[in-house]
């Protein structure tokens, strides 16, 4: 389902602090006035340095965590007006794959236990055998035997964790699935298995996908558009084809550059302290070999260029 433009996911000005007091304080936000669409089916890739506030924005969206202001929009319904039980059931149709997929799983609880979950708020008056026909058909989807359902999560590898986490998000079957790091603890070959499984589930089932990622190959490789975060602010958001064949933001230049285009992200001086005047102007100004005058004083705001490539950066701007 997705609203009448077909958009699943709409997030307008989202601003993230977390709290803190005297030297602790944050001097900025994890994420600052970030807006963009997902619409159905689209996988979208987020990148940025570590610190860049890509988790944040995660939590940002499902309303989870600190201080946030802005709207989230999922499949037209306002998740930032709902809170307590109604919050709960409004996002069920957005599901997150979180790194350690312990982080979804209580050890404590078999397969089946931990998967009843999601379905109950889905659907409080489902039977017990259509719940667990429908548990065994995620497992076997995933690629796992039913039987798995009775065994507790410390009985698995990662990968096969991985695999459970990601069964329990598409038994609700989601209009979006936020994927945070998702992959990076496994082994290379593990991983591209989950990747594939990902995108099979997005052709059969048409679900978007927001992927975190500091692999820049497998965001070439999954996504339709890239999002570029810097020090909280969305610098950067391309069709993925017009990205990697020449990104319009420095950073995002700089970004491919270091990683050769298929390497995890790592810019030397990652995350690095504010540039001077970045409070006003770019963040990125101390950095930057294209920098001018201007930079320093103005922020620039992100523009679309045409061919639904928007870039915040003067010179991109520039006649
Ligand atoms: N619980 C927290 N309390 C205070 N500050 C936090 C907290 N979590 C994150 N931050 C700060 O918010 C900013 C963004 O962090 P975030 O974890 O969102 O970045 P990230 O892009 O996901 O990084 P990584 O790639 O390492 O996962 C950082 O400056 C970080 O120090
Ligand atoms: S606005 Fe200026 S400093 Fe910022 S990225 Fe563009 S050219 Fe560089
Ligand atoms: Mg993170």
């Amino acid at each position: 389902m997705s609203d009448a433009q077909g958009i699943v996911l709409r997030v307008s000005g989202l601003t993230v602090r977390y709290p803190g007091a005297g030297a602790h304080r944050q001097r900025r936000a994890a994420v600052e006035d970030v807006s963009f669409d997902i619409g159905a089916g689209e996988v979208c890739g987020l990148i940025g340095e570590s610190g860049s506030g890509k988790s944040s924005l995660a939590r940002g969206i499902l309303q989870l965590g600190p201080a946030r202001s802005g709207a989230v929009w999922l499949n037209g319904m306002p998740l930032h007006t709902l809170s307590g039980a109604a919050l709960r059931r409004g996002r069920v149709p957005m599901q997150m794959v979180f790194q350690n997929p312990l982080d979804s799983l209580n050890p404590r609880l078999t397969i089946s236990a931990s998967l009843r979950e999601p379905l109950m708020i889905r659907d409080t008056r489902l039977e017990a055998a259509d719940r667990d026909r429908r548990i065994a058909g995620a497992l076997e989807l995933v690629g796992l035997a039913a039987a798995c359902a009775d065994r507790f999560p410390h009985e698995f590898s990662g990968g096969q964790l991985q695999r459970i986490a990601i069964a329990r998000n598409v038994l609700v079957r989601p209009d979006i699935l936020i994927c945070d790091e998702a992959v990076s603890a496994l082994d290379a070959s593990i991983q591209a298995q989950i990747l594939n499984l990902l995108a099979d589930l997005r052709e059969r089932f048409g679900m978007a996908i927001l992927f975190i990622s500091h692999d820049l190959a497998a965001v070439r490789h999954m996504c339709d558009r890239v999002l570029v975060l810097y020090q909280g602010r969305l610098i950067e958001d391309a069709p993925a084809e017009i990205f990697f064949a020449g990104p319009g933001h420095p950073y995002s230049r700089a970004l491919l550059e270091s990683a050769g285009g298929c390497s995890p992200v790592s810019l030397p001086g990652a995350n690095p302290a504010p540039s001077p005047g970045a409070e006003r102007g770019c963040a990125f100004a101390g950095q930057c070999p294209e920098a001018t005058p201007t930079c320093l004083a103005q922020r620039p705001l992100l523009e679309n260029g045409g061919r639904g490539h928007a870039v915040a950066c003067w010179n991109r701007q520039r006649p």
